[in-house]
Formats: structure tokens, sequence, C-alpha cells
């Protein structure tokens, strides 16, 4: 276990306030703590358990992350499904709804939620990336979530960002985290509507200079990556002009790399790949077609 101590104290000193993940053992580079995450959202650490431990296993863990003093407070959630969930708060307090920070930028989450907290840390090169690029551009973020990436792309100058997702109390969040970071409104569409039922109304606010594509893997009804990607893809030409940007976003360990250029290469055989971005020093991944894919593509000009 000295192993995942060695890595809370490395992440925690690079952290400082910052939002991070601690621990990653899904990326297989500890061998059998696969089913361990441990996420920061200062000052409070979430322990994220895949598999059911042992009770003895899992207070040698809770006793070794107590001797942190930045960690004031500790959760710790069984994500197994059925009847093993649980959400469980170890010591200290955790207030339903917190800010995090992240390069000097603030965003709602909720480190009691199960689920998703509101801010995917495994993404924050992608906002990195986005907030370096985006000085005049106008932006168009599917899936939008919470809106970080439009968040970035507004700290980084953008002109316009059109944020488009189906879960309008997720883009309520999104419209909170502007406000958290001192974005009036003025420059930022929601639009909280299914993306395959809306591609009129983001055509005629479009074209768009750089246009980020960040789905679920996997939200039946809604998108399943296999074969609605290629949906997105598809209205690329329509969206963009020549010289526009796109990075393609998947995060399905199933599928490699090969499974957005070849989409792109058959849909859009005018834009050319330019590069994978890297994913950060706190999601170390044994096999990397497993991890995160953020894929650059620019249309020729
Ligand atoms: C992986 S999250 C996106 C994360 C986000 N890009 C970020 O950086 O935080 C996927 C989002 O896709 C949305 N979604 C799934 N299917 C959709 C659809 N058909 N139309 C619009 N939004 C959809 C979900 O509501 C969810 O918020």
């Amino acid at each position: 276990m000295q192993s995942v101590f060695d890595s809370v104290a490395t992440q925690l000193a690079q952290a400082g306030s910052d939002a991070r993940r601690l621990f990653h053992g899904r990326g297989h580079c500890y061998p059998s703590f696969e089913h361990l995450v441990i996420d920061w959202f200062a000052p409070v650490a979430v322990v994220r358990l895949y598999q059911p431990v042992e009770t003895e296993w899992l207070e040698a863990l809770c006793d070794g992350l107590r001797n942190f003093s930045q960690i004031e407070a500790l959760i710790v959630q069984q994500r197994s499904r059925g009847r093993d969930a649980s959400n469980e708060l170890l010591w200290g307090e955790v207030a339903e709804q917190q800010q995090a920070s992240e390069s000097g930028l603030l965003y709602q989450v909720k480190p009691h939620r199960n689920q998703n907290s509101g801010l995917f840390l495994d993404m924050r090169e992608g906002r990195q990336w986005v907030r370096q690029q985006a000085q005049g551009q106008r932006v168009l973020n599917l899936f939008a979530y919470t809106c970080s990436f439009s968040v970035a792309a507004l700290a980084g100058g953008a002109e316009h960002v059109v944020n488009v997702d189906m879960a309008r109390n997720m883009l309520n969040v999104g419209r909170e985290n502007h406000r958290l970071n001192g974005f009036d409104g003025s420059q930022v569409t929601f639009l909280g509507y299914d993306i395959f039922r809306s591609w009129k109304r983001i055509r005629q606010l479009g074209p768009y200079d750089l246009i980020v594509i960040d789905p679920p893997s996997f939200q039946p009804g809604s998108f399943v990556a296999e074969k609605d990607y290629r949906k997105v893809v598809r209205r690329l030409p329509e969206l963009t002009d020549p010289g526009s940007r796109v990075l393609a976003c998947h995060n399905d360990p199933a599928v490699g790399t090969d499974f957005i250029r070849e989409l792109m290469a058959q849909e859009c055989p005018d834009f050319r790949f330019v590069e994978r971005l890297l994913n950060p020093d706190d999601f170390p991944e044994q096999d990397p077609e497993k991890g995160l894919k953020v894929m650059l593509f620019e249309r020729e000009k």
C-alpha cells in the first residue's frame, strides 16, 4: 500500500489547492490496486472503490490517508453495482456543493456524488489546450455537461462559445461556472437539447473555428459511440470552414485511437490528423490506447 501513499504525497504536493487525481489504479500501473481511485477536491479526498474490499484493507488505507494534514475530509464510495453501492463520510465536513479550482479557474463540484462530480479531472490537459488556443475563436462545445471547456475557452479569449447538452440541469451548473469566473453570458449560448435534434440551430450559430466533441461512450437512448459518433463527425463539414479545428474525444477503454481516426478519414477526408493530446500525469496508463483519447484534427485550408 506504500505505493498508494507515495502517489498521494506526490500528487498532493503538485496539486496545492487545485483539483487532481491523487491515485489512479485503473490505469493498471499499480498491480492489485486496479480497483482504487482517489480524487482531490481540496480539502476533500474521495476514495472510489470499484470492487468490494476487506474491512482491514480499507482501514489501513484510511489510516494512512489520515497522515496527510491537507486531507481535512475523506469520503469513501463503493462503486460496485447493486447492494454494495455506498457513500460514506469518514471524517471532516463536506458541503453538498463546493468549488474546485484548476489553473486559476473555478468549477462547481459535488464530491459526494457517486457518478460524476461535475468536473472530469482527466480532461485537464484538454481544457488547458483549449484555453491556450481559443483567442478570438468561435467555439462549439458538443456534449458540454457543466461547460468546463467553455469556461476554459472564454478564459483564453474566445469570441463566442455555443454549449450543447440535453441535460439542462448540467447546463445550469455550466451557467453557474461561467458566473463564478466572471463571464457574464453575453459571449455564451446554451442549447439544452438532444444534439441529434438540433443540427439546424447549431448550424445557424456557426460556422465554428474550434469544435469540441466529448460524448459519453455508452448512454443508451442518448448516445452509443459505436453507432452515433459517426453521425456527429458527418456534420463537421457544414459546421466548419477551411482551417477550423476539431478536438474529438473518446473515453472507452475497449476502443483505441483508430476508431476516431478511421471515422474522420471516412466522413471528413479534408481534415488531417494533427496530434493526440497527452493525458495528465496523474492518470498513468499502462496501455495508452485504453486511456482517454483527445485527438486534434484540422480542416485543410
Ligand atoms: C462525458 S460528458 C461530457 C463532458 C464534458 N465535455 C466536460 O468536459 O465536462 C457527456 C455529456 O453528454 C450528454 N449527452 C449524451 N447524449 C447526448 C445527446 N444525444 N445530446 C446532447 N447531449 C448528450 C450528457 O448529458 C453528458 O452531459
